[in-house]
């Protein structure tokens, strides 16, 4: 019996050794389970819903597969690290040395501790688990402890293979007014590569956040859904590769193009985070798990919500005075708003900023535009009882400027070359990479919120590419660190920043949207999610960009007709019910608007603080895709306690007689009884919903009909035709 005892004991000893082997990385509702063997490659094992019992495990039938391969031991497969030594051997194999996982106040930090057995180059691989949002964190920390520089060629910031079938990709594409436009496809054989290489925006052409459809081309509400975000403010490299194997492999991180790295004796090289997420609840499911663990953990207040506001760009342009900024506060205060935006054309002295070819680096005043300089500003705004911000773009120059005639030398450009020129023919980057530009640019904001701490909003914009590459601060040997060098210089000053001013709101602009991405957001509040402003081509936009992004951060503006990018006319009405699916702004000259237009937008204003808090705070349920090309594209947001819902339906075309569908809601409480009220109302009578009861199953399954278009007088008559419906549980 004993014997037998001793043996059984002997075996369990046996299993507990291999399970102690395989770790298992919960988030909240998610595992990544991983072999971390000593003295062996670290595996993947699994990714996917939180595993019930650890004996739900069938190990992939692939073959090993690196969690975070190096190249040159096994040089056909995918490799997540390279590595020149400094011996110049090019060969790199990792392998585990003890693992360990620390709590944290919200999860757990696993890591994996990787070394090359024949040299002195380790891994932490790390794994950040939230406790209460499904979101997995991971990461490298490439310490060289060799006697010489070590060459990094290739350092992904994380892999994960993901079992083949019938996988589609969805992720974001576009260009300059055309931002955040969704693309899907299937996986198939070879490689896929989504990349940046702009330098110092990475939104415009491409996003560093996907996602993988598990069941066949992805759907709203249903199926199982992988997501993952680079958080990084500079280059990157997505790539899917698909092989022989029964696996697609995902690797991401920082673009290692013309960015090789040379890793110091002793220095540590950290990568951006990839965060990844599975819902299967479909790709609004990974939205939302996105949008949770943003808010509670990424995006600067992300429990705050948003001001409304009027920016000054699309009303005056640069044509800046004291008496056009009064008026225009004057005017957001009349409608109900609560912040006033001075955009670009303010300041400059010896080179006044008029148009875009000057002055960029000289923040001062503009004495002529403005005589009573900020302080008139904001005791006007005081005045108006609204907030007051400012336009800067603090990483820019123009060779004609006071700051360059300064500091030729600050500036991005190749040695023996002239500079490369942007915008207005004389825009020219900062070299961030030097700590004194750092210093620069942080005493920019610092300048600015010091002298002035009533000013409660930045916005800070970046319009141009690194064009040229070439740091007059590197040394010769380390050019290549320019990319790398920037993003970091860029972060450490907003992290001054917001260690010296934590309360700011600043938003990220680039060209528009340029910067929107999940490196930037800790620092920032939300971005612009496009200069295009008009409200059909934001239909399309901001359904993209709230794939990755919640309503909180997508600044969405009310502008003039004809738009000024794609010169559609569109009512106001469709304008307002577009712009209230996002971050309420208004980007117009309100002197220009009608005695029945402020009032329709104070009506939207005063109805929007009524919903504000389930649109920013809440839950997204995409319901009809404009890409679908169905007529109607359609959404709606659920508070938490699933009480108060708003619902959106934007008419994308319009045809006499089409048939439209019924679009059923979804996210509500289906015992719940929900109370119809239509918001920005402007037809006759009601709609036949007004005041009517239903029930969330009834909702969800049926979903309510709207009239294809509005009951207004016949010269109130448009093309256009939009619903915000406010529904709240009795
Ligand atoms: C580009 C931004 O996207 C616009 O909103 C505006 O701020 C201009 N720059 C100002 O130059």
């Amino acid at each position: 019996m004993n014997k037998y005892f001793n043996i059984l004991l002997l075996f369990l000893a046996m299993s507990v050794q291999a399970v102690a082997e395989r770790l298992t990385i919960q988030s909240k509702g998610i595992s990544l389970v991983i072999d971390a063997e000593k003295g062996h490659e670290p595996t993947f094992v699994y990714f996917g819903p939180k595993l019930v019992s650890a004996s739900d495990i069938q190990p992939p039938r692939s073959g090993r597969m690196g969690l975070y391969p190096a190249y040159g031991l096994n040089t056909p497969t995918d490799a997540a690290l390279s590595v020149r030594h400094a011996d110049g051997n090019m060969s790199t194999t990792l392998h585990v040395t003890g693992y360990d996982t620390r709590s944290e106040s919200n999860g757990t930090i696993t890591t994996v501790w990787l070394k090359d057995p024949v040299y002195n180059l380790s891994v932490a691989l790390r794994y950040r688990a939230y406790r209460d949002v499904d979101m997995i964190e991971t990461w490298a920390e490439v310490t060289n402890g060799e006697r010489g520089t070590v060459t990094l060629t290739q350092f992904a910031s994380g892999m994960l293979p993901i079992r083949r079938g019938d996988v589609w990709l969805s992720h974001l594409y576009g260009s300059w007014a055309n931002e955040g436009i969704v693309a899907e496809e299937p996986l198939l054989a070879g490689q896929k590569v989504i990349a940046n290489k702009d330098g110092v925006r990475n939104s415009h052409t491409a996003h560093a956040e996907v996602m993988f459809s598990l069941d066949g081309k992805g759907r709203e509400n249903e199926g199982n859904v992988i997501g993952a975000a680079l958080c990084y403010s500079g280059n990157y490299k997505l790539r899917v590769t698909t092989d022989d194997t029964e696996y697609h492999y995902f690797c991401a991180g920082i673009n290692e193009e013309n960015s090789a790295y040379h890793l110091k004796r002793g220095e540590t090289f950290t990568t951006p985070p990839l965060a990844l997420t599975f819902s299967s609840e479909g790709l609004s499911g990974v939205s939302r798990n996105f949008h949770k663990w943003g808010r509670m953990y990424k995006l600067a207040h992300g429990d705050r919500p948003r001001d409304i506001l009027l920016n000054s760009w699309e009303g005056v342009y640069f044509d800046i005075n004291e008496a056009g900024m009064a008026d225009m506060m004057r005017e957001i205060a009349g409608m109900g708003g609560e912040l006033f935006v001075m955009d670009d054309g303010w300041f400059g002295d010896k080179y006044p900023r008029d148009n875009d070819h000057t002055s960029l680096g000289d923040w001062v005043v503009n004495k002529r535009k403005l005589p009573h300089g900020i302080d008139g500003l904001l005791h006007e705004a005081k005045k108006n009882g609204v907030k007051f911000g400012i336009w800067i773009e603090p990483e820019m120059a123009n060779t004609l400027s006071e700051l360059y005639e300064r500091h030729p030398d600050w500036v991005i450009k190749a040695s023996r070359r002239p500079e490369v020129l942007g915008r207005g023919g004389t825009q020219v980057v900062l070299d961030l990479s030097n700590p004194k530009v750092q210093d620069y640019v942080f005493y920019v904001v610092d300048n600015l919120l010091s002298r002035y701490p009533d000013i409660a909003y930045i916005k800070w914009d970046a319009n141009m590419s690194i064009m040229n590459h070439g740091s007059q601060y590197l040394s010769v040997d380390n050019q290549s660190h320019l990319y790398i060098a920037y993003h970091r210089g860029f972060e450490s000053v907003c992290q001054r920043i917001r260690a010296k001013f934590p309360d700011v709101v600043i938003q990220a602009c680039a060209s528009g949207g340029g910067r929107a991405n999940w490196g930037v957001l800790p620092y920032f509040d939300e971005f612009w999610v496009s200069d295009n402003t008009d409200a059909l081509q934001r239909v399309y936009m901001q359904w993209g960009t709230s794939y990755f992004f919640p309503a909180m951060v997508m600044a969405s503006h009310i502008s003039a007709v004809p738009n000024h990018t794609v010169f559609r006319t569109t009512s106001l009405k469709f304008r307002i019910d577009v712009a209230m699916s996002g971050r309420l702004g208004m980007e117009i000259q309100p002197k220009n608007m009608t005695a029945w237009e402020k009032n329709l937008c104070k009506k939207a204003i005063a109805e929007y603080k009524e919903i504000r808090p389930v649109v920013q705070l809440g839950d997204i349920y995409r319901l009809l895709s404009p890409y679908d090309k169905r007529g109607v594209a359609s959404l709606m947001y659920v508070d938490e306690a699933k009480d108060k819902a708003v619902f959106y339906w934007w008419k994308t075309e319009n045809f006499q007689n089409e048939h439209l569908p019924r679009v059923r809601m979804a996210g509500l409480n289906p015992n719940k009884l929900y109370t119809v009220r239509e918001l920005n109302r402007i037809d006759n009578n009601p709609l036949d919903c007004e005041g009517k009861s239903y029930s969330g199953a009834y909702l969800m399954s049926q979903g309510l009909d709207m009239p294809y278009t509005h009951d207004v007088d016949y010269n109130k008559k448009s093309d256009w035709s939009s619903r915000v419906l406010y529904l709240i549980a009795r």
